[in-house]
């Protein structure tokens, strides 16, 4: 029996989610200009010219051979994330998308997101990439004050994102920006008054994550010698509560740990991630999680951006890793992606992926804590006080 065989799901006995059968295609631009000292994406400096034409060509041959795996699917959702997809020429987004028209049908109401440095240089091309048909772009705006820039590594200013910002807001009808919080030296006031201004700058969506130190990066060097001080547990914890309280004050709620919207203005491709729904990897270091046979796949293909290149026109796609998933993995992929969400997850499409039903002792006794809560509608979900120690909750439930 093949790996991954016993106990495999199969996905025609799990319950249909509300936007069942949304599919999105995940598109990674592995290239930046600079390494920021924080940073653990998979995005690579080149100081030659990137040649955007024979990527152009492997990206199309990867989307063949990935529609030939799983035609027929009305894509809903695209996004060119990175690295930074701003680099691409407009040019090079449009061939990229008539290559995922050319092998599936797009929904009428697609959303098609591009990341986006807020550079001026950058920001000179969100015309070009209005026309190619993006209509959302996420910019990497990280802070609003210079200082906190410079200490990021980030080669632009807050003038500059503002910028940036502001001709977004000009030409998509729909924007977001990041932002990174428990800075060094950050304070919870400053925070405060840098998030409302925020706010005000962005209409329906924000992106704000607390600076992790991820490990082989500078920052995690500098952090180990003592060098980077960043916010202590209690600190970090205020500034996570000043997040919370000021952005749903705004009336931007957290409908995911880390991300907030005006109702109805959530990132669309992101909850196809954490609703559990089926979306293609294309591109180097890409994941996809593919509905095969009745089985969900995990996919993943090479992550070096050349090796990628040299395995795709040899060989027609970049796939390393293609996985079928067991009843439990599926079960607890579900579990750590739905219950990052507000509204939690659905019980019994958790029953129906694992072929049981979740512990209920282990709910109770975390429902004791005040730690999750249970619907009327039967779905399982976080609450504020639990938010903050989110993955205790997810190894505690986790098959
Ligand atoms: C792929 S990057 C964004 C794209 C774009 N290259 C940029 O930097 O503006 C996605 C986001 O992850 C966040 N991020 C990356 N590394 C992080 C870290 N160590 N801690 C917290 N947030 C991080 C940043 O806010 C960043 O905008
Ligand atoms: S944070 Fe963005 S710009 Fe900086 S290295 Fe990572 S992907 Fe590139």
């Amino acid at each position: 029996m093949a790996v991954g065989e016993a106990g495999a799901s199969t996905r025609s006995d799990v319950p249909e989610a509300p936007d069942a059968g949304t599919f999105g295609v995940y598109l990674h631009w592995p290239f930046c200009l600079a390494k920021c000292p924080y940073c653990d994406f998979n995005s690579h400096v080149r100081h030659g010219a990137i040649d955007q034409a024979r990527y152009v060509a492997a990206f199309a041959a990867e989307l063949a051979a990935t529609a030939a795996r799983v035609p027929g699917r009305i894509v809903s959702t695209i996004f060119f994330g990175g690295g930074t997809p701003s680099l691409m020429e407009p040019a090079t987004v449009a061939a990229i998308l008539d290559a995922v028209a050319r092998h599936w049908n797009i929904a009428a109401d697609v959303e098609v997101t591009l990341e986006a440095n807020p550079t001026s240089v950058e920001a000179e091309r969100f015309a070009g990439f209005r026309a190619a048909g993006v209509n959302r772009v996420s910019l990497g705006v990280q802070a609003l004050e210079d200082r906190a820039l410079a200490a990021l590594g980030r080669r632009h200013s807050a003038a500059e994102a503002l910028a940036a910002v502001a001709i977004a807001r000009r030409l998509f009808a729909r924007y977001s920006f990041d932002l990174i919080y428990a800075r060094p030296d950050q304070t919870p006031a400053a925070w405060r008054s840098e998030l409302k201004q925020a706010i005000a700058e962005a209409a329906e969506h924000l992106s704000l994550y607390q600076l992790t130190i991820e490990p082989e990066t500078p920052f995690a060097a500098l952090h180990a010698a003592g060098r980077l001080a960043i916010p202590d547990a209690d600190l970090a914890r205020s500034l996570y509560d000043a997040t919370q309280e000021v952005c749903a004050a705004a009336g931007l709620p957290a409908y995911e740990i880390s991300n907030h919207a005006r109702a109805g203005a959530e990132c669309r491709h992101n909850l196809v991630y954490w609703r559990y729904h089926e979306y293609a990897g294309i591109g180097p270091g890409a994941h996809g999680r593919l509905d095969l046979d009745g089985r969900r796949r995990a996919t993943a293909t090479e992550k070096r951006p050349e090796a990628w290149l040299m395995r795709v026109e040899a060989g027609g796609h970049g796939v390393i890793t293609d996985e079928a998933l067991t009843r439990g993995e599926s079960a607890d992929e579900f579990l750590l992606m739905g219950l990052r969400l507000a509204e939690g997850i659905d019980l019994k499409r958790y029953a129906a992926l694992a072929g049981a039903p979740l512990a209920a002792a282990q709910i109770a006794e975390l429902a004791r804590h005040g730690l999750v809560e249970t619907t009327a509608a039967g779905r399982l979900r976080v609450t504020p006080a639990g938010f903050p120690v989110l993955d205790a909750i997810v190894a505690d439930l986790a098959a």
